[in-house]
């Protein structure tokens, strides 16, 4: 088998491969074009050697431009399946994390999610909160001593090597933690449940299929104490994002928000409606959503966990 070590290396080395081709791109289009000219003019004028000699270079192209395609399915398709890829040194959301808190701590986003959370009765003092995706984990670290009696644990699938460290009321593992996951990591330090699980476009946003939703969103239904609740970020997404995404100087969100992508997934699944409602508070880039644990009815049939 292939160790994740070596499926990391062949990510970075495609993905290089691939930035670097995709800089060429456009001038192998270009190339293109003109030799077709070229090539249709020769044949016009029954040059057949120099149409023949133009064809042998635009199948070059066209050789590279294929290379390019498959390079660019080989990193993608590693990086689907390994998110962590994305996030580690090299990867293509290496540099994602500082440019969005930077731009979060400006709109003071944490502040006023926090305010709205408290004025809608959620409770943060004296609780056990997990941040399943927390990357470095500057905004837990905040939490973390603004609520001093809670107890904030936060953690990643992909491990920054210049995270927050554990100090306090906050601990940070610094273990690869798969959230789907959390029960078994969490009694690794004998935690069985917690309040509150802090995801904001972390495991949920990468959760997948609606079985995969409902997977990872089961492993939180476990760990939550009785009316514990999960919360992530829910703006609407807007051309604005999108917007973002062709202005490398923009700043602010350049994506969906973890409800926009899963909103479709719970709207179908009757699992979900069983087990959690689904509340919202905020507006625009402060919107996040609640997600309440229900309580287990007595009759609820084996058939309807997942
Ligand atoms: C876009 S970053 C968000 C980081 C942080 N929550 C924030 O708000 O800045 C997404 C993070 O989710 C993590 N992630 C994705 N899938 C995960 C999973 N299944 N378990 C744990 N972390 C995951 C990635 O490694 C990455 O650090």
């Amino acid at each position: 088998m292939i160790s994740k070590l070596n499926l990391f290396n062949v990510y970075l080395i495609s993905r290089r491969i691939s930035v670097k081709l995709a800089f060429l791109r456009n001038w192998i289009y270009v190339l293109e074009a003109v030799s077709f000219v070229i090539c249709l003019v020769s044949m016009f004028f029954k040059e057949f050697k120099l149409a023949l000699f133009i064809l042998v270079i635009m199948s070059v192209l066209l050789l590279i431009l294929i290379f390019e395609v498959i390079i660019l399915f080989i990193s993608s398709s590693l990086s689907k399946k390994n998110t962590e890829f994305k996030y580690l040194p090299g990867g293509s959301l290496s540099d994602w994390y500082e440019p969005t808190y930077n731009y979060n701590e400006k709109i003071s986003w944490l502040d006023y999610v926090l305010g709205k959370l408290e004025d809608e009765g959620v409770r943060l003092e004296s609780i056990r909160i997990l941040s399943t995706s927390a990357n470095k984990g500057k905004y837990e670290y905040e939490i973390s001593k603004r609520y001093p009696k809670s107890k904030i644990i936060a953690t990643d699938i992909s491990i920054p090597k210049d995270h927050v460290g554990s100090s306090g009321n906050f601990t940070y593992l610094s273990e690869e933690n798969n959230a789907l996951n959390a029960n078994s990591y969490l009694a690794k330090i004998n935690i069985e449940n917690v309040d509150l699980i802090w995801d904001i476009k972390g495991a949920l946003w990468y959760s997948g299929k609606r079985k995969k939703l409902e997977i990872l969103l089961n492993e939180y239904y476990n760990i939550l104490d009785v009316e514990g609740v999960i919360i992530f970020d829910a703006y609407d997404y807007s051309r604005e994002y999108f917007k973002n995404t062709l202005n490398s100087e923009a700043e602010g969100y350049r994506e969906s928000s973890t409800y926009t992508r899963i909103k479709r997934k719970l709207e179908k699944s009757k699992w979900f409606n069983i087990h959690f409602d689904l509340d919202f508070i905020g507006d625009g880039e402060y919107k996040v959503a609640i997600m309440k644990k229900k309580e287990k009815r007595k009759n609820q049939t084996k058939e309807q966990g997942v």
